[in-house]
């Protein structure tokens, strides 16, 4: 494993992803994305890995992308390490379980948008807040929300980038079930592990059989917004955002066209 940030342990089929930056609420660095990228790329052709679980702890999932990396090494096309993760995550074979809980935030939500279970703590805050960060959805969050909810739930959730609950979650169609903060993980597991025990032929071609229709289209939209997100990085907008949250106050878009 290349990151202290990220943990990985294999039991009874179940490859555990754990992201693990508590101090900075599991805010990923591309380090932790290239080691989540390279625990799903090895699980691949691991045959005792019949299921992937992501999960953070009782506290927290994942508060997104690290916002100071996001300013001190901008993406840009191609091969950077969230990419591979998404890429590598959007592609996995096997079944993907999240256990999310405490606070999921931008890349923290979108990539539950790609994983096929997704247990959901009672008090956990999710949020999109990219416009609220001078940037846009990513890894076709753009395409897979409306059709999971319908256009306006989806453009409530990626315009306002307001932060929502459990509920909605489960209500908008994002989430399985929700439960106590407590019990979240050990329901994610016991559901990897009845997964892990299942027919894995059966269980790679009904994965495949549901992703097949839309998997062409969403490789598209991945491509299509990265080629706005990534210079939107660099823009005035994204740096007023990003600043005012490292400054800790509101962003001022006064002088913004
Ligand atoms: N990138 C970098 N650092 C982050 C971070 C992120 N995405 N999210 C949280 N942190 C850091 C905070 O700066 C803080 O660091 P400090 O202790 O050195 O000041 C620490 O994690 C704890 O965060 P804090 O804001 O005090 O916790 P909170 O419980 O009050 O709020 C959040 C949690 C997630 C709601 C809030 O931190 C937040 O809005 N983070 C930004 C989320 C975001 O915009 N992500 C990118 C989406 S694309």
């Amino acid at each position: 494993m290349s990151d202290n940030h990220v943990t990985t342990t294999l039991a009874e089929g179940v490859l555990t992803l754990r992201m693990n930056r508590l101090d900075k609420k599991n805010a990923l660095t591309q380090a932790m994305y290239t080691a989540m990228a390279e625990a799903i790329e090895s699980a691949t052709n691991n045959t005792e890995v019949r299921v992937v679980l992501i999960t953070g702890d009782a506290s927290c999932f994942c508060a997104g992308n690290d916002l100071v990396d996001f300013m001190n090494s901008p993406a840009t096309p191609g091969g950077t390490p969230v990419e591979r993760f998404m890429k590598a995550l959007s592609a996995f074979e096997k079944p993907v379980v999240a256990s999310v809980c405490g606070i999921a935030v931008g890349i923290g939500v979108t990539m539950l948008l790609h994983c096929d279970l997704v247990y959901c703590g009672e008090k956990t805050k999710l949020n999109m807040p990219f416009v609220s960060l001078g940037i846009c959805p990513e890894f076709a969050s753009s395409y897979v929300l409306p059709r999971l909810m319908g256009h306006v739930r989806a453009a409530e959730l990626l315009m306002l980038g307001e932060a929502f609950t459990a509920e909605t979650a489960l209500q908008y169609g994002l989430v399985n079930a929700v439960l106590p903060n407590d019990q979240v993980e050990a329901k994610a597991q016991e559901k990897a592990k009845h997964l892990a025990s299942l027919a894995p032929k059966a269980m790679r071609i009904t994965k495949m059989l549901l992703k097949k229709w839309s998997n062409a289209t969403s490789a598209e939209a991945i491509d299509f917004e990265a080629g706005y997100f990534i210079p939107m990085l660099k823009q005035p907008e994204a740096i007023e955002s990003i600043t005012a949250f490292m400054q800790k106050r509101k962003p001022d878009y006064s002088k913004l066209a």
